[in-house]
């Protein structure tokens, strides 16, 4: 679709607390100074759950109500690992344990999606937070870690996000966003 006034790109995701972000930022900075990349910059750092891209902004009032749709609980994520895609350009954080809850959080989102009528990326669901872009040195080099030292993320909030971009990159800004009841309550609340 054409970048007209009224469209939109939009993508639901996870942001990390303050404390992971940091983490995360730090970990960015290491590796892309390893593999001369470019770090994300540590307020964009985030879990994808649904690519939606560019849209007509009268999708939005359907994608909060399928996002209000979905009730679920927080979840603990262990990033522990990296992944290294684009022929080694790109290099993410990800999880060496899959995590029940985020699996359930991203199926229900799916078939809200599909439900309203709405199209998403079906590319299959690997949880990642992209840490360092264009990358220049294939991973296996000498000082690339495949392991990172773990970085524990209690998600306890998803959002919907509009990217725009910028001269310095993507800019992000949530529309929505909602509250994964915590583990141990039967509530679940809207932000
Ligand atoms: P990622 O880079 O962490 O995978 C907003 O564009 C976000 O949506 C991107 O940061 C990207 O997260 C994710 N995304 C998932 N599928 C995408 C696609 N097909 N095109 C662009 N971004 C996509």
């Amino acid at each position: 679709m054409s970048d007209t006034a009224s469209s939109v790109r939009l993508f639901f995701a996870v942001w990390p607390q303050e404390k992971v972000r940091k983490q995360l930022a730090r970990l960015a900075r290491r590796i892309a100074d390893q593999c001369a990349g470019r770090c994300v910059r540590p307020e964009n750092l985030h879990l994808t759950l649904a690519f939606i891209g560019e849209v007509d902004s009268s999708v939005v009032p359907i994608l909060r109500q399928a996002g209000s749709a979905i009730h679920r609980t927080s979840f603990d994520l262990l990033l522990d690992k990296l992944h290294c895609w684009g022929k080694g350009s790109i290099i993410a954080a990800g999880v060496s344990q899959p995590c029940g809850e985020l699996t359930v959080l991203v199926q229900d989102l799916r078939n809200q999606l599909s439900a309203a009528g709405v199209r998403y990326d079906t590319v299959k669901f690997v949880p990642h937070v992209t840490l360092v872009r264009n990358a220049k040195r294939e991973p296996g080099q000498e000082h690339f870690p495949e392991t990172i030292p773990p970085v524990a993320w209690a998600a306890d909030r998803w959002s919907l996000v509009q990217s725009r971009p910028t001269p310095y990159g993507s800019a992000y800004q949530s529309l929505a966003d909602w509250v994964l009841a915590s583990q141990d309550s039967d509530e679940h609340h809207r932000a």
